[in-house]
């Protein structure tokens, strides 16, 4: 019983951010819709993926989870044991699980390497246990571990549905990766792990008082965005996904305690974008929960746009990327 799969990050286009209290949070259902693309590193190495491997084993007396060789422990593990516990109770197995999972990009820095993770993760440990579903059910469970996972397991673009329910919380693709033309150019600017972790910020989000005209926003902005991908509308897609991330960062600023995750170099990046958008290039920023930009634009202009921004100060290098496939199986095990 022993599984191995590939996920791919994503960048949420239309974002959520908080977490109501009740049963929802329980089951990790995000507050409005969301939409996303997932991405395809072109350089060598970064691929920004997730590879994981599941087995369950009678030889195991515990749950062992290792993430980039280091083993996992407390909340991190916890976390983990949601989505397994899940498909464990679904396969009617109660065997402890060994995962193993690499990263081949900077973990936990606002660059949705829970997204990739949890997505690899459900797909790796459905199949060893031998389930076969629909992607939009295994959606539901790998959002146990992490709303934005949800998404990963669909290559192009992809929207998520807050539901309401486990089951109507579940993520679909709106098209492939070749239907629409939108490429990103990542400004790292910070590789390592953010101070404040999107868990501990979903906690925070209802004590600003913009946390709920942002629902309500971004809501209308996913259905918005979907409908602008299925039109081919890029400058749509681009407009409102720029505004949608000044909605959460507001919404993150002005939350008590407050999180600022931009850094001086952040508002450099965003203030060129802007000036490369007046001057005629069609590029549009998005920021994660972290200080590093997604910088969305067409294929053809990736070059320049990545060009552009890794001269700016602070910029340690840039990602370029380009919508990414579905996650898949693979025999590829790592133990
Ligand atoms: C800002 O709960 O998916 O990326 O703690 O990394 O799992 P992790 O994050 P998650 O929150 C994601 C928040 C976001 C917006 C989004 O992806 O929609």
């Amino acid at each position: 019983m022993k599984a191995s799969a590939i996920a791919f990050s994503n960048i949420a286009l239309v974002k959520y951010w908080g977490r109501s209290a009740e049963e929802r949070s329980a089951l990790n259902i995000p507050l409005n819709d969301t939409v996303s693309m997932t991405k395809y590193g072109l350089v060598d190495g970064i691929c920004l993926q997730s590879h994981t491997t599941v087995e369950f084993s009678e030889q195991y007396d515990q749950d062992t989870a290792v993430l980039n060789s280091n083993p996992l422990r407390g909340s991190r593990i916890d976390r983990i044991r949601r989505v397994i516990d899940a498909l464990r109770e679904l396969a009617g197995i109660e065997l402890k699980f060994m995962m193993q999972s690499r990263n081949d990009f900077p973990t936990m820095a606002g660059l949705a390497s829970s997204a990739s993770g949890f997505a690899a993760l459900g797909l790796a440990a459905a199949s060893a246990l031998g389930l076969t579903m629909s992607r939009e059910k295994l959606s539901s469970y790998v959002r146990l571990g992490s709303g934005s996972a949800a998404r990963s397991v669909f290559g192009g673009f992809v929207y998520l549905y807050q539901g309401g329910s486990h089951e109507t919380a579940y993520a679909e693709k709106i098209c492939s990766c070749d239907e629409f033309d939108m490429s990103v150019a990542i400004a790292i600017i910070d590789e390592n792990e953010k101070p404040v972790s999107s868990e501990e910020g979903h906690a925070t989000a209802h004590s600003s008082p913009f946390n709920d005209i942002r629902i309500i926003k971004s809501q209308q902005q996913a259905e918005i965005v979907r409908k602008a991908i299925l039109e081919n509308d890029f400058t749509t897609v681009g407009r409102t996904a720029e505004e949608n991330c000044k909605y959460m960062h507001a919404v993150m600023m002005t939350s008590d305690p407050p999180l600022f995750y931009w850094s001086p170099a952040t508002l450099n990046v965003m203030k060129t974008i802007m000036k490369l958008r007046s001057a005629g290039m069609e590029c549009y920023f998005t920021i994660d929960a972290g200080p590093n930009v997604h910088c969305l634009c067409h294929r053809s202009d990736l070059e320049s746009v990545a060009r552009e921004i890794s001269g700016i100060d602070g910029v340690q290098r840039v990602v370029p990327a380009v919508a990414g496939k579905d996650a898949f199986v693979t025999d590829e095990h790592l133990f």
